[in-house]
């Protein structure tokens, strides 16, 4: 008894070589699904960077220079947040409940996260690019931001919060 199977082009494939080729395949086709579902349907994006900076630069001129909150209209505010070992800067922001921000993130040095804690605000901070990402805070509170990216000794101290305060 044989375990080959023939091909039209006479190559042959052990079948159990081939059940595990189906199973390669229908896996693909399933993760190809499941990335077109939660990108079209949940709208999950992958984080892109907004603009790039000299990190050499950042902090003699331009909004990184002077980071902090602005407020653009009634309930409308973007942050500037530089990240440098290993703290945030500014590390505390009050803004009203109800107002939408948007956080432009970047670093001066290594390699750094963000995160706020309870929302999907979550991106990487790279020397060189700027991070972009809004939220809506709907909730009062206090939101705690941390660095999710091992940074060096200090990683656990890089985090800082923003206090959404009740109108
Ligand atoms: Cu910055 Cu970890």
């Amino acid at each position: 008894m044989t375990v080959q199977t023939s091909t039209p082009g006479g190559l042959h494939i052990n079948p159990y070589e081939k059940r595990w080729i189906k199973l390669s395949i229908i896996l693909l086709l399933f993760f190809a699904l499941a990335v077109g579902v939660s990108a079209f349907a949940f709208g999950y994006q992958v984080p892109i960077p907004e603009q790039r900076v000299n990190p050499m630069k950042i902090t003699a001129s331009g909004p990184f220079a002077h980071p902090g909150l602005r407020e653009l209209a009634p309930g409308k505010y973007e942050a500037y947040i530089l990240a440098h070992i290993w703290a945030f800067t500014p590390n505390e922001m009050h803004v009203p409940v109800g107002s939408r921000v948007t956080f432009y993130v970047t670093s001066r040095d290594v390699q750094h996260g963000f995160l706020l804690q309870g929302t999907n605000v979550n991106a990487q901070v790279i020397p060189g690019y700027v991070s972009t990402l809004s939220y809506h805070f709907t909730k009062p509170g206090t939101y705690t931001f941390v660095c999710n990216e091992y940074c060096g000794l200090g990683h656990q101290s890089m985090y800082g919060r923003i206090i959404v305060e009740p109108r």
